[in-house]
């Protein structure tokens, strides 16, 4: 116990030190971390939602503060708690639908996410998880609630010079085209992405009506690489599942040209593009670059199976390294 702890320390100190000399740059002009997401960013409000997909569970959250699971479908934080804690801001961004938090919580960060949901409402339906126009219109009314409680100028403030995270679009091919027949029926692979990135022109148009300016828009992960599907990679021998990967890979180069083009056609908008895909590429084929790990997220990557909860991800820095370099 006090060996994983002492490398759970090592490791985090690691990437502090690749972190900090970069932060200071980052930290003028950011008030607040607000994120739209699925799983890989949601921070518990799946508990507060009739949905079977939730996480409330150990051994989730067995590295978070008081080694309690939140509803993160996560070992400890995730993304945006430490692009957060790297701002100068909270060292977690609560879940908005949480009723332990008020609105003075939420002033400095709130989170939206819903594990389970895609930019097609159909992935929603799946599990009856939160749809993403849903997080938009949690979105209006937490505008409302602030605007309330700051005044409507410091409010507004704090909207245009937060920081937003968009991290989500997995759960569209694996949840839904690949295990549904609907949208295989309509739709290639290719068409669907396309179809897909029209979803996420149309989320982004909407939020940035409503005063977004900062977005941070993660890419796919290898998404043939995730727990679920090195385990059920049976007869693969627990590999990468390669067709899940290489469609990732060419979703993230249309999603990078879309925030091009957006930034260019909405005036003031400035989306940085966050491509994790080879990072953590490799962190699973070449885990030894980035020092020791914790032993338990070692052997969860080497031994999928042995983490006997599919959707349990392993939460890297993965988000604040890349948002960090991209604002340097
Ligand atoms: C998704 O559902 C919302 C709410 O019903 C609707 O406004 C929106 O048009 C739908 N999107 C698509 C592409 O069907």
């Amino acid at each position: 116990m006090a060996s994983r702890g002492s490398q759970t320390v090592s490791f985090l100190l690691f990437l502090s030190h690749m972190l900090l000399p970069q932060v200071a740059k980052c930290r003028a002009g950011i008030s607040a971390v607000i994120v739209f997401g699925d799983s890989s960013v949601d921070a518990g409000n799946n508990n507060w939602y009739p949905t079977p997909l939730r996480s409330n569970f150990e051994p989730y959250g067995r590295d978070f503060f008081g080694g309690k699971p939140t509803g993160r479908f996560c070992n400890g934080r995730v993304g945006p708690d430490f692009i957060s804690e790297a701002l100068g801001l909270k060292p977690a961004v609560p879940a908005y639908l949480d009723p332990g938090y008020s609105i003075a919580d939420f002033a400095t960060g709130v989170n939206f996410a819903s594990a389970g949901t895609g930019f097609d409402n159909a992935t929603s339906d799946v599990l009856n998880v939160i749809p993403l126009w849903k997080e938009i219109e949690n979105f209006k009314e937490y505008q409302q609630r602030l605007r309330a409680y700051l005044g409507e100028a410091k409010a507004n403030r704090v909207l245009t010079e937060a920081l937003y995270i968009v991290s989500l679009g997995t759960n569209d091919f694996l949840e839904n085209y690949y295990t549904l027949p609907d949208r295989q029926s309509q739709y290639t692979v290719t068409e669907y992405g396309d179809f897909l990135l029209e979803q996420t022109q149309n989320f982004i148009t909407e939020i940035y009506s409503l005063g977004v300016r900062k977005i941070s828009l993660t890419s796919l992960p290898p998404m043939g690489c995730l727990p679920l599907e090195r385990t059920v990679d049976l007869f693969q021998n627990f590999d990468c599942n390669e067709e899940y990967n290489r469609v990732a890979a060419e979703f993230n180069v249309k999603l990078k040209g879309l925030g091009i083009y957006l930034n260019q056609n909405l005036p003031g908008m400035k989306i940085y593009f966050s491509d994790l895909y080879y990072l953590f590429l490799q962190m699973i084929q070449e885990p030894a670059t980035f020092g020791k790990l914790p032993h338990f997220i070692w052997i969860a990557m080497h031994h999928p199976f042995v983490s006997i909860l599919p959707f349990l991800f392993i939460c890297f820095h993965f988000y604040a390294l890349l948002f960090i370099r991209n604002c340097g």
